[in-house]
């Protein structure tokens, strides 16, 4: 059952966990979230401040849910300094959500982007699928979910870091291009910035793989009304923000190259 909510409604939290450096989890329950497909978003509100898109970093674990969120900007920041106890507004999820596929997926995910594929990957591994996951990230200390991720696939964990401080020295998409050399894989799944995502769907496309790709452009409306959030024809919060091969190539030239910044104004993606 998926559930579409656009219902404004307000939860409090039940735990706030602090992940890795500038990364917390906000941890609620609810029953719209519960229903929740990997890859889907909430529009978060916090009065007087913003409404952002979040992931679902984990959904229905004993009937709660928890978004996962990186420090950058006024409401990020402010939705870190939170406490047990405190209440937010949602909407959602929204969003198209990954479509489990393959028996041989192999993973890429960088900056916050595991929080959005960590549900697939509990799916998967329910259903009897061990995917291979490249994590990275700039160093060891910024790593999201290395330790989960580790709990549930062992060795086909592969971590790599931009200052060597932790696993393979150099950037996630250098060492995902290496396994696809090496392996047989069935499908991509990325998430992370978008140059990382541009350079794992050139690897993907050159070994002829499936690729999922989760993007991210200015949400709004969240609906499909306001068109801030369009790439090609398609509008990220409702087409997306999972994009498969053939929609990413229909986009490729906006792809890791502009997106639109809060007024609608075309600018370059620059990580
Ligand atoms: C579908 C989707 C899922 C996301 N999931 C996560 C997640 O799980 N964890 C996480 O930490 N971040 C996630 N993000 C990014 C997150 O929404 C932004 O980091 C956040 O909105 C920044 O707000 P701010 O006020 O802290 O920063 P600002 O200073 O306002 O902006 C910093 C950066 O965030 C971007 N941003 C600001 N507002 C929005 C918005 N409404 N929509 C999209 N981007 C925005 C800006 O373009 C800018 O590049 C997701 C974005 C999308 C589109
Ligand atoms: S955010 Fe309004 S159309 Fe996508």
């Amino acid at each position: 059952m998926h559930i579409k909510s656009e219902k404004n409604r307000t939860v409090e939290l039940t735990d706030v966990v602090s992940e890795c450096r500038d990364v917390s989890s906000l941890i609620f329950r609810d029953e719209e979230t519960r229903g929740a497909k990997p890859g889907q978003y909430l529009m978060v509100w916090l009065p007087g401040v913003d409404e952002v898109p979040m992931s679902v970093s984990a959904i229905d674990m004993d009937g709660l849910s928890r978004i996962t969120v990186r420090g950058v900007g006024e409401m990020t920041f402010k939705l870190n300094s939170l406490s047990t106890g405190d209440r937010v507004g949602l909407r959602g999820p929204f969003g198209n959500g990954y479509t489990v596929q393959g028996d041989k997926p192999l993973f890429v995910a960088g900056g916050s982007g595991a929080a959005s594929l960590m549900p697939l990957v509990e799916e998967m591994h329910r259903q009897g699928t061990t995917p291979t996951f490249v994590l990275g990230a700039r160093s060891a200390d910024m790593l999201l979910f290395a330790d989960r991720l580790e709990e549930t696939l062992g060795e086909n964990l592969i971590v790599s870091t931009d200052d060597g401080s932790r696993g393979y020295s150099g950037y996630a998409s250098g060492y995902a291009a290496m396994l696809m050399e090496e392996d047989a894989f069935d499908m991509v799944y990325t998430c992370g910035p978008e140059l990382m995502m541009a350079k794992v769907y050139q690897s993907a496309r050159g070994h002829g793989l499936p690729i999922q790709a989760s993007l991210e452009r200015y949400v709004k409306c969240a609906v499909g009304l306001c068109g801030n959030c369009a790439i090609g024809p398609y509008r990220v919060c409702k087409d997306g923000p999972v994009f498969d091969a053939d929609m990413l190539s229909e986009v490729r030239s906006e792809f890791g190259v502009s997106q639109m910044d809060a007024s609608g104004r075309l600018i370059r993606v620059e990580h």
